[in-house]
């Protein structure tokens, strides 16, 4: 049992506070992203679960053994650890074979040579590159190249595996494979692991849970459902999914349902997840896709938007455009040809049944 428990972690550099208090807790075989915007402190965090930086203060438990722990002055040094980490670079040695530098950790540690070729073969076999043995870095793509440094962390069985960006140096659709390619690996061996993204598709793709994290904090821990549909302010409405903010005022409200006043004297009632009381300013976060562009006039006025389209672009498959409702640029995607709806005011439906809401 490899669980995680990770208690107020503080890690400063010089005057940077890099990790600012983060507890987190990572069941037995789950996969936990940290998620966030750069320098958000994702990294470092990785780096004090694996050992590579003695933290400031806080404690790091894994499967019941204190890696780290400021009151009691414990540090595991991270061989000690026997945890398997994949970086965004693949770190391969360039001058070894492919079955080299799977079994090099296993020579440090002294494993027989019999038992080293199993393990890497089992390893190389996991991550589907067993014909690939005698092959050398460079003569392999960066994809391949990614599952032989995975392989070379699970020739070890490591208690955990820690992920850094592992997948960012590969090519777009390369890396939508590699998601679920690694997702499934991950289940079948039942590692817990620590996956760092700042891609936002990446992490709700591939997590149990997701930890969105900025300036040092963690900001929301929950599901992926949970972090799209409830974020729980506005700077994870604003990372996740990119959601553009609508000030509004509030005219009344019936339980969760408020009738909103919006800058251009339009009044809209939607369901909101803030209990906003009367005459209260509020930001409604309005994601693209619970926005549908209509030809017409909305069947429910109350529940649509007018607006023009400042900006589109055509991106095959749809239309991506700026529809603007008073000065605010709202994001939509719609399928309608433009050019056969002309300029002017156009309306757009609000689709989603409750939308995520926060004091002004
Ligand atoms: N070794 C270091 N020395 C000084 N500052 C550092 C060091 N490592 C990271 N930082 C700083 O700590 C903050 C968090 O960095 P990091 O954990 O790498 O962010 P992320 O991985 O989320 O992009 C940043 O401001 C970064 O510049
Ligand atoms: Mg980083």
């Amino acid at each position: 049992m490899a669980e995680i428990v990770i208690s107020n972690l503080v890690q400063h550099y010089g005057n940077v506070l890099a990790v600012d208090g983060v507890s987190l807790r990572v069941n037995d075989g789950e996969l936990v992203s940290l998620l966030g915007p750069s320098g958000c402190g994702k990294s470092t965090t990785l780096a004090a679960l694996a050992g590579l930086e003695r933290p400031t203060s806080g404690s790091i438990i894994v499967g019941g053994v204190p890696f780290f722990d400021s009151s009691k002055g414990i540090y595991l040094p991270p061989e000690a650890r026997n945890c398997g980490l994949v970086f965004q670079s693949y770190a391969l040695w360039p001058h070894m074979s492919v079955i080299d530098n799977c079994a090099f950790a296993l020579k440090l540690r002294k494993i027989s040579k019999a038992d080293q070729k199993k393990r890497v073969m089992d390893a190389l076999e996991l991550v589907e590159m067993q014909s690939f043995g005698d092959r050398f870095p460079y003569q392999l793509s960066g994809g391949q190249q990614q599952r032989v440094a995975l392989a070379r962390t699970l020739t070890y069985e490591p208690t955990i595996l820690l992920l850094d960006e592992p997948l960012s140096n590969l090519d777009a659709k390369l890396r939508e494979r590699a998601r679920s390619w690694l997702r499934s690996l991950q289940k079948k061996v039942g590692l817990t692991t620590v996956f760092v993204t700042h891609d936002q598709s990446e992490a709700l793709a591939m997590s149990d849970r997701v930890a969105v994290m900025n300036g040092g904090k963690i900001i929301q821990y929950d599901t992926p459902q949970a972090i799209y549909d409830q974020p729980k302010d506005r700077f994870v409405a604003d990372f996740i999914g990119s959601s553009v903010l609508l000030r509004t005022r509030v005219a009344a409200h019936n339980g969760d349902s408020h009738t909103l006043i919006l800058p251009d004297g339009q009044q809209i009632t939607l369901q909101i997840t803030y209990p906003a009381k009367q005459d209260e300013l509020i930001d409604v976060a309005i994601r693209a896709e619970t926005l549908n562009l209509i030809a017409g006039t909305p069947a429910r006025p109350t529940r649509a938007l007018k607006g023009q389209i400042s900006n589109a672009s055509y991106l095959g498959s749809h239309y991506e455009c700026d529809f603007t409702v008073g000065q605010v640029p709202l994001r939509i995607e719609t399928t309608i040809p433009l050019e056969s709806i002309g300029s002017g005011e156009l309306w757009a439906e609000l689709t989603d049944t409750r939308y995520a809401a926060f004091p002004a």
